[in-house]
């Protein structure tokens, strides 16, 4: 993104460039494809041909069990809301984080009134959440632990390993908001024991706005018992929306079987097809190699900015101060940057940037309001960085120049 072309540093928001191989299967879709499931002439089982491609894309990059355990939705919000608001029972109880997002904490807020309610985990001076409370805050009502992964305020993330494990070991459901990580950080839904991951296609999958969803994992897969009898717990999330299905049509609820009981009306298929474009692209460059890319990026970017006067980083820099080069870093954070200087407003800072240089970010509180009540940036927010493996070294280095700049007239 160069010549005058805006200079995108706003990654975490959604993936502003696409693949070409994303937009060739959007295409492909919108000037090919009908309505899936509505009939049996071609273009229409072409839309059921490429929304059944992306149902196992997305199986199998997340390690999914069942085809039928991926719901599609518009994006995260959807798939955490028909997760949670389905999902849980009067009475239950789920613990979340300081650092989830609006996504968690509105639902959340919302189901009180259904008499569901939540503690939250607290975090430390560099905003990493104190995992060691789950012990202290959970109760026999515990039914779920909801969280966001990577956080896009501070880029910490959450050891999945950890959680998953302890979820396990008390039968307590374990939802994970990968709204940030995906397509960033590999995710294995069994060797982490995540029960439901939910993520947004827009984002680190490269794939449209408008593509998102749910998968359950195993504890959902029906369960047969010694008895011969079975428990199928996906059967106790009730649907939020109902609609057309295509099928069944005189059933005056939505049909029990999945995932059409939780997709009700036209699936987006061209977002489908792109969704499903973006992971073959995140396959075939690997995402360790991109990941390397971008951190790469943020890394160098941390270190010079960290020299200009007056920056304060918000979130854990330890892996990004004790490594003698990016390459050592590991999957420790998310690569994206988030300071302030002094205390300009962010949203100033961010205003010069694209004055100046048309330079992208993101400033404000993120829709994450505790994280931010942590930092005590209500008032100024914070200015940040996201990196991707399509932003150069020659960006980067723009963009501290342009902060310095910022620096020497704003202090
Ligand atoms: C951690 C997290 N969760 C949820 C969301 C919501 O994503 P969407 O608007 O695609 O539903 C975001 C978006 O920024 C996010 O960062």
């Amino acid at each position: 993104m160069t010549g005058g072309l805006p200079i995108y540093f706003d990654w975490s928001a959604t993936s502003m460039k696409k693949p070409h191989q994303v937009k060739t299967a959007v295409i492909h879709a919108m000037e090919h494809m009908a309505s899936a499931a509505r009939g049996s002439y071609g273009p229409g089982l072409n839309a059921g041909r490429v929304i059944f491609q992306c149902r196992l894309a997305v199986k199998t990059f997340f390690n999914g069990t069942e085809l039928r355990h991926v719901i599609f939705t518009k994006h995260v919000t959807e798939a955490i809301n028909i997760f949670l608001k389905g999902f849980l029972r009067s009475g239950d109880h789920v613990i979340t984080t300081i650092q989830d997002h609006n996504a968690v904490l509105r639902p959340l807020h919302d189901l009180k009134e259904r008499g569901v309610h939540y503690s939250v985990l607290s975090a430390d001076e560099w905003g990493r959440v104190k995992l060691t409370e789950l012990d202290q805050v959970v109760q026999k009502e515990t039914r779920a632990v909801v969280l966001n992964h990577g956080s896009n305020v501070t880029g910490n993330l959450i050891d999945l390993a950890a959680v998953g494990e302890w979820c396990r070991d008390r039968g307590i459901i374990f939802v994970v908001d990968a709204a940030q990580s995906a397509g960033y950080v590999p995710i294995d839904m069994i060797a982490n024991n995540i029960d439901v991951i939910c993520f947004t296609g827009h984002k680190g999958l490269y794939g449209p706005q408008g593509s998102g969803g749910f998968i359950l994992g195993e504890k959902f897969d029906v369960q047969e018992q010694v008895d011969g009898s079975v428990i199928d717990l996906s059967a106790q999330i009730r649907p939020l929306m109902s609609g057309g299905s295509g099928i069944h049509s005189f059933l005056e609820t939505m049909p029990e079987a999945l995932p059409d009981r939780l997709e009700p009306g036209t699936a987006n298929v061209p977002a489908l097809a792109g969704l499903k474009a973006g992971i073959d692209y995140l396959n075939m460059r690997g995402i360790d190699a991109m990941f390397d890319q971008a951190t790469e990026l943020a890394y160098h970017f941390y270190h010079k900015v960290k020299a200009l006067p007056g920056v304060h980083f918000y979130g854990d820099y330890e892996s990004y101060d004790n490594s003698s080069s990016a390459a050592d870093c590991g999957y420790e954070r998310l690569p994206l940057v988030t300071f302030n200087i002094g205390k300009v407003d962010a949203a100033t800072v961010a205003q010069e940037l694209w004055r100046k240089a048309q330079i992208c970010v993101r400033p404000g509180s993120h829709c994450a309001p505790l994280i931010h009540r942590h930092f005590k940036t209500e008032d100024q927010g914070m200015v940040r960085f996201s990196f991707s493996h399509f932003n150069t070294l020659a960006e980067t280095e723009r963009a501290v120049s342009v902060l310095g700049e910022i620096c020497d007239e704003y202090l």
